[in-house]
């Protein structure tokens, strides 16, 4: 059991626990798909491992350096979000990657030994450039995102990784300068770290594409109440079902997926009901915007008064800067030994 309070118990291995690591770019308000495909993840971990949850500003900036503006407030809001979503400072180490500098310092020295043709190579440095076009991301820095995603996962020792699909090549990437610094220096102080993955289904945004700020497809937590309305009624439904007197395929609906995440029971009637004509779309999407507002309230009212007092915001972090700052001075002098630098 841990006891509080005393910063001696803030020392490292107080638990015997697997420590996790992931992180999150402050590039905008949380949304649902935020909250299902990882938060909710990052609630049930805290229990069973020993969690450090770290807001990535350093990666974020990766792509908004042209305009920083937003940063800081997003991370506020954001921390906001994920204590009202329910993690817990008092469970897990809450903190700011740029706060920690250890995080460079390692990210320098997997630079040295991270051959260019490994991120050259990968799949979402190939998409991104692809993708994205009202950002120029042809940076020094783009190219080594996943270096620096490795230095945050190895600087903890994280043995698992709480990440979407999407992040696999970079978890792949991470083992593989772990076992390329271990194999060079002859240590074991990396381990391999496992994904975790996302256990529940993958909630889609309004238009049945993948939920994300840059497709304007989302609901914030943090969307008023008129907004959840509106939003939830321009929904794609089944396409199939063009007059209310046609019988529906909730499968093949969005608005029924929420149902599932949000409503299950209710869901289930939903569905008997769709196949039967006997509820129409509207009727369906005005019933899940009072569940989802309903479902957001308390982590609206919660988000609420943590930004009214944002020095317990601050407290945490400073917190969450103090106990990463520890693990992660730690892996840098055994990191410098083995680089035969001075110190
Ligand atoms: N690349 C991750 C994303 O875009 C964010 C991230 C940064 C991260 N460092 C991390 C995730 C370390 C897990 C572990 O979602
Ligand atoms: Fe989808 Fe509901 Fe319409 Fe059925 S009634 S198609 S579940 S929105």
């Amino acid at each position: 059991m841990k006891s509080k309070k005393s910063p001696e118990n803030y020392k490292i291995k107080m638990t015997d626990k697997k420590r996790i690591l992931s992180g999150m770019r402050p590039t905008g308000r949380l949304h649902l798909g935020h909250l299902v495909g990882a938060l909710s993840n990052w609630v049930k971990l805290q229990d069973e491992y020993d969690c450090f949850f770290m807001v990535a500003d350093w990666h974020a900036l990766m792509s908004e350096y042209e305009n920083p503006k937003g940063i800081k407030e997003n991370i506020f809001n954001n921390v906001a979000d994920w204590i009202a979503c329910g993690i817990s400072p008092d469970k897990s180490v809450l903190f700011i990657q740029s706060e920690v500098k250890e995080h460079l310092e390692l990210y320098m020295a997997f630079s040295l030994l991270t051959p260019l043709g490994w991120l050259e190579r990968c799949p979402t440095y190939k998409e991104q450039l692809r993708e994205i076009k009202n950002r120029d991301l042809k940076t020094y820095a783009f190219l080594g995102y996943p270096v620096l995603q490795a230095a945050d996962i190895l600087l903890y020792q994280a043995q698992a990784v709480p990440v979407g699909e999407d992040q696999l090549p970079h978890l792949e990437l991470t083992r593989e300068i772990a076992r390329r610094f271990n194999g060079l220096y002859k240590k074991s102080l990396f381990p391999d770290p496992q994904a975790v993955l996302t256990s529940e289904a993958r909630l889609l945004g309004l238009d049945g594409r993948k939920m994300s700020k840059s497709y304007d497809n989302f609901i914030a937590l943090s969307e008023e109440k008129d907004s959840v309305r509106k939003k939830t009624a321009q929904m794609f439904t089944d396409p199939a079902r063009i007059k209310r007197s046609d019988a529906g395929h909730p499968e093949k609906c969005n608005v029924h997926s929420y149902y599932a995440v949000f409503a299950r029971e209710r869901g289930r009637e939903i569905n008997g009901l769709c196949r039967k004509a006997q509820i129409g779309c509207t009727e369906c999407k005005k019933e899940l915007a009072e569940i989802l507002i309903h479902f957001l309230g308390p982590i609206q009212l919660k988000r609420k008064e943590l930004l009214s007092n944002p020095k317990q915001i601050k407290d945490v972090l400073e917190r969450g800067k103090q106990r990463a700052g520890e693990v992660a001075r730690r892996t840098i002098e055994e990191v410098k030994a083995a680089l035969n630098l001075f110190q």
